[in-house]
């Protein structure tokens, strides 16, 4: 089919324009390729630490207590280089947060671990700020959106990527096989552009460009792909039978991927970012680190705490596109830390592997939630923090109680929240 009736295909005359522009090279022209310069590097410059000067504990815990991360400008909602928005991940850190614990607690050249690095903020930040960084994680859609990130091309190179594509061939492709869970949430046709796509991509390996398909694949815009669905937990769409079923939102309608991913690349780039990157980020567990020992500067990372999230089930349909189908993801909520019962003793194997890979007298920065159960609370960073004293030797420096203030809370209990920031030192 000729490429023009593809375009008259799509219902939304923004994503036609941009098709449009795409293919007459006009994207390109309007777009400024000139991405590193706009990358705003004063924010990335250390106040605290000059290039000799030692860690020196009572500065960072001073600083620490000073919030920065609340105070304008680190404290509106979108703060921070639009890398971090290549795909939503429920759970994920702040990006302001995750710059102001790499700055307190590493400086320039330091190896800053993440262990459970989810999408990669701690990552990022640290890589901004010319640490290098290691991130991990078990789950195969956030490694994959982290890795993106790190992959580092000039724009025009993905541009010319999507424009030598000019349009997918869908008749070749076959989706019968697709679950109808899956197919639920898409036109037909939508759905086997995303398959084509998502195949060439994995097989080529382009990260950033598969970051940016998971990036518009559902949600409750124009902008993505789906019928109306949230962008990171993708509520099942209503059918034809249900009660309140609603023609506009619910009935799958055409969108063509290709202008969609365009606008998403140039949306990333649009606050720019240097090329070079030290990073590193690897699928793996943190119960059993692939890492040198003693190699470790400073550990900054969320960990999961008890069984608040399930991040596998709000990433159901993403990580459906990365390989996995119900019954794989199954098996990775068995594996991810992620269960009540097991929690501690979890933490425990991590707590093992975080000693022998940290350098001595060095640092883990824990950010953990409370768990709030109909009668009673836990205290989670307390928790870890006990275990972490008493079987493994770190010693509790501090926890800041950093309240989050309540138009951040997502739910609707009017109850005091808090991120509790642990520093452990760890004690050879
Ligand atoms: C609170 S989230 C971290 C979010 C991250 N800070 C971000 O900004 O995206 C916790 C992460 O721990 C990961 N996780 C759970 N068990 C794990 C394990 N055994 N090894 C590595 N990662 C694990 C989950 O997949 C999830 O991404």
């Amino acid at each position: 089919m000729a490429i023009d009736s593809f375009i008259e295909k799509e219902p939304y005359p923004r994503y036609q324009r941009i098709w449009t522009d795409l293919l007459r090279g006009k994207l390109k022209k309007s777009f400024t390729l000139e991405f590193n310069k706009k990358f705003d590097s004063k924010q990335y410059t250390d106040e605290f630490y000059s290039d000799n000067c030692p860690r020196i504990e009572r500065n960072t815990i001073k600083l620490l207590k000073t919030v920065g991360w609340r105070n304008e400008p680190y404290d509106k909602q979108h703060w921070g280089n639009w890398l971090h928005s290549l795909s939503p991940y429920q759970g994920r850190m702040t990006p302001s947060l995750a710059h102001w614990l790499v700055k307190i607690f590493s400086k320039k050249g330091d190896l800053v671990l993440d262990p459970f690095m989810g999408v990669g903020t701690v990552s990022l930040e640290a890589d901004f700020l010319q640490r290098r960084a290691v991130g991990i994680d078990l789950n195969i859609y956030g490694y994959m959106v982290a890795k993106g990130k790190f992959e580092r091309k000039p724009c025009d190179y993905y541009l010319n990527y999507l424009t030598n594509i000019e349009h997918i061939d869908v008749s070749k492709i076959d989706i019968t096989d697709i679950p109808t869970w899956i197919q639920a949430y898409f036109h037909h046709e939508t759905l086997k552009e995303i398959v084509y796509l998502n195949r060439k991509l994995s097989e080529e390996n382009e990260w950033f460009l598969l970051g940016c398909l998971m990036g518009v694949l559902h949600g409750n815009r124009p902008g993505y792909l789906s019928v109306w669905t949230g962008c990171i937990i993708p509520m099942t769409p209503r059918s034809a039978t249900h009660p309140n079923y609603r023609p506009d939102k619910d009935k799958p309608e055409y969108r063509a991927v290709i202008p969609r991913m365009a606008a998403k690349i140039m949306r990333m780039y649009s606050t720019g970012f240097p090329l070079e990157t030290n990073a590193k980020v690897l699928l793996g567990d943190a119960r059993h680190l692939e890492l040198a020992d003693n190699s470790i500067d400073v550990v900054i990372c969320s960990p999961p705490y008890y069984n608040t999230l399930d991040y596998v089930g709000q990433n159901r349909v993403r990580l459906y596109f990365c390989g996995l189908n119900k019954e794989k993801q199954d098996n990775l909520r068995q594996e991810l830390i992620q269960d009540s019962k097991n929690y501690l003793e979890d933490m425990v194997k991590v707590g093992k592997e975080l000693k022998r890979v940290l350098k001595d007298e060095s640092l883990i920065i824990f950010v953990l939630g409370d768990v709030h159960r109909a009668k009673y609370s836990i205290n989670t960073a307390k928790e870890v923090s006990n275990v972490f004293q008493e079987e493994l030797g770190f010693k509790e420096l501090i926890t800041v109680n950093d309240e989050i203030p309540l138009n951040k809370v997502v739910s609707q209990s009017k109850r005091k929240k808090f991120d509790r920031i642990l520093v452990l030192k760890n004690q050879k």
